[in-house]
């Protein structure tokens, strides 16, 4: 079982073998954590992308990390909130479970994830933390190269957030 946390800083900052961003389907940058990750990995992240050819909701591609202390940036596309009845906890459990599954097949020891789609995307932020959790919990269950998984919050809202659902896991 990889050791889970949850901590309030800025993504960009984390010396960790893979950060996760909460891309589009273009996967061509946008605003929000997207946005700042492009800007700290520099236009070499882009290049990169382009080449990707884009990725469907819930799956996720790897790039590395270029001008960022991460090794790897993963890319994941979250769903967009339509109210609940859009397969969207299943689209974002797949997220996170696509994305660690890449992070172990690069041999990442630990992985950073922010708030994945509860920003532009609209997804409400309490079962969005409900869901990653979970998810990151029984995908690192069994024996493998992730150690360490970090939730990355923006806020000290969302920090609050999973800050409950870790304790309540460890009760
Ligand atoms: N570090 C950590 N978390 C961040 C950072 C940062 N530097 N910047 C923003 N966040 C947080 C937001 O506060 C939010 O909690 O990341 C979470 C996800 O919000 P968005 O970045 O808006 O991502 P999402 O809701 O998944 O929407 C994706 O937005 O930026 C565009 O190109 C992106 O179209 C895509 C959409």
């Amino acid at each position: 079982m990889a050791g889970l946390r949850a901590l309030q800083t800025d993504i960009t900052t984390l010396t960790v073998d893979a950060i996760v961003n909460a891309a589009n389907a273009s996967l061509l940058g946008g605003g929000g954590v997207d946005g700042a990750i492009h800007r700290a990995a520099g236009p070499a992240l882009l290049e990169a992308c382009r080449a990707l050819g884009g990725c469907p909701t819930g799956e996720s591609r790897i790039t590395d990390g270029f001008g960022l202390p991460a090794r790897w940036v993963i890319h994941t596309v979250g769903p967009i909130w339509r109210g609940g009845g859009h397969n969207e906890a299943r689209l974002l459990a797949a997220c996170y479970r696509s994305a660690l599954a890449l992070a172990a097949t690069q041999g990442c020891t630990s992985v950073a994830f922010p708030c994945i789609s509860t920003g532009v995307y609209a997804y409400p932020p309490g079962p969005a933390a409900d869901i990653a959790v979970r998810t990151v919990r029984e995908a690192t269950a069994a024996p493998g190269p992730v150690r360490e998984v970090l939730f990355v919050c923006f806020s000290s809202r969302d920090l609050a957030l999973y800050e409950d659902r870790l304790s309540a896991c460890a009760r």
